[in-house]
């Protein structure tokens, strides 16, 4: 199985239809964000888009020939019969922003103009984004064409709430250009873990003294959402426990927000029964206040020390509850890596871990790469210096691919 990074997109062309809708305007930005992944875009326009937003602008930002109409009076390729030309090229057609009457001759197969019957001649999945008044996406005629989509495997990219155009508030705003491109680069994916349940912890946990202070440690969950984004755009189906962290975690993920060891604890046990592999990327606090003061301490208090117990330990807890899924660790460690990771492996019945030289510069907390190594029963699979942590997660969803 080969690594699916991003690079792997710069061979994908996105056929991009867009249609007369007043979010027609942000095409260009969603071309830029294509093309700035590597992807080959060919764009189409429908008369109505035309009018929202012009075809220089498309030519220029796409740097290729923009596609209007069904019978030009001299096609560019004379000898190529233009949509189908087109529909063989696509590995992904996008339609964005697709009005009300886009979807609806989409759903009853009609092929009127370029763009309805590219996509007819097409075999390449189908990536739709309505974006239209509230009231023309809620009507029954409307809401039932995109059901006929959906049944027939065409994705859809549902319309974001709020302030519409027209001046009504709802939904039917087209979702920001960043979320479409995301939804066009998980397409394009290598859909190899489609099937798989991935649960993943992150973050730090926060462990409370009183109402305005904590212990904590200096995880950023920078590594445990690499993973949840490479596993959401190989298509697992992906749950994160998260502890507190400032990150938007990728949009197809299922989030639980969690605070301290025993709620991480507690989220654990809760969704355990429905993964195939867990990852436990958090780091746990090892201990916690052994009081927890309901009153801020006052600095006349005088506090002097803090007791401490150990926490929750997550892994020990939840091993016997593993039956066949696959359990990955982390380690952070500063001396004899392989040796400490190999018996935490041992002692806690992992399938495989993760351990990070978090001494070395570009390792481990708040840092974007990552140096350490990947341990298995079977012994050392890799040794890895300051690689991405998206690099990283890929890789690490590799070796836990092959053994699931
Ligand atoms: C100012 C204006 C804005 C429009 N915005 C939308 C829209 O956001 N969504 C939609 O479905 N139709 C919208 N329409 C209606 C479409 O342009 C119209 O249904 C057209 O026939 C669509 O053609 P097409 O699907 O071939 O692009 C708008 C019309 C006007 C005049």
């Amino acid at each position: 199985m080969g690594n699916t990074t991003g690079e792997d997109l710069a061979a994908k062309t996105v056929v991009f239809g867009i249609t007369g809708g007043i979010a027609a305007y942000k095409a260009p930005l969603i071309v830029r964000g294509l093309t700035g992944a590597g992807i080959e875009v060919h764009a189409v326009m429908t008369d109505a888009a035309r009018q929202f937003v012009t075809p220089i602008t498309l030519q220029t930002v796409t740097g290729r020939p923009v596609h209007t109409e069904m019978f030009p009076a001299i096609s560019p390729n004379a000898y190529e019969v233009e949509h189908i030309a087109l529909a063989d090229r696509a590995d992904l057609f996008l339609i964005a922003p697709a009005t009300a009457n886009c979807i609806a001759k989409l759903a009853q197969g009609i092929a009127d103009d370029l763009l309805s019957c590219t996509v007819l001649a097409g075999k390449a999945p189908v990536l739709v984004c309505p974006s239209m008044n509230v009231n023309m996406l809620s009507n029954k005629a409307t809401q039932d064409n995109l059901d006929i989509l959906r049944k027939r495997g065409v994705h859809i990219l549902e319309p974001a709430v709020g302030e519409l155009a027209c001046g009504w508030e709802g939904a039917g705003r087209l979702p920001e250009p960043q979320r479409i491109v995301a939804e066009v680069e998980r397409l394009l994916f290598q859909q190899d873990l489609e099937g798989v349940s991935v649960l993943i912890t992150c973050g730090p946990t926060c462990e409370d003294i009183d109402p305005v202070r904590f212990i904590t440690n200096r995880s950023t969950g920078k590594m445990g959402s690499a993973l949840v984004e490479a596993a959401c755009m190989r298509g697992a189906k992906v749950k994160v426990i998260s502890g507190p962290v400032n990150i938007d975690y990728a949009p197809w993920a299922e989030v639980v927000m969690v605070r301290s060891a025993q709620q991480m604890l507690a989220a654990v046990k809760e969704s355990l029964q429905y993964c195939d592999v867990l990852i436990m990327a958090a780091a746990v606090a090892d201990y916690v206040p052994s009081v927890y003061r309901d009153a801020k301490i006052k600095k006349g208090d005088k506090l002097s020390s803090i007791a401490l117990s150990s926490s929750a330990d997550i892994l020990s807890e939840i091993k016997p509850m593993k039956e066949e899924r696959f359990y990955v660790g982390f380690a952070a460690e500063t001396e004899n890596l392989a040796a400490s990771a190999k018996d935490k492996m041992t002692r806690k019945g992992l399938d495989m871990i993760v351990a990070n030289r978090v001494e070395q510069a570009g390792s481990g907390f708040a840092s974007d790469t990552n140096s350490g190594i990947i341990i298995t029963p079977e012994g050392i699979l890799d040794d890895f210096e300051q690689i991405e942590k998206e690099s990283l997660a890929h890789k690490i969803l590799d070796f836990i691919r092959e053994r699931v």
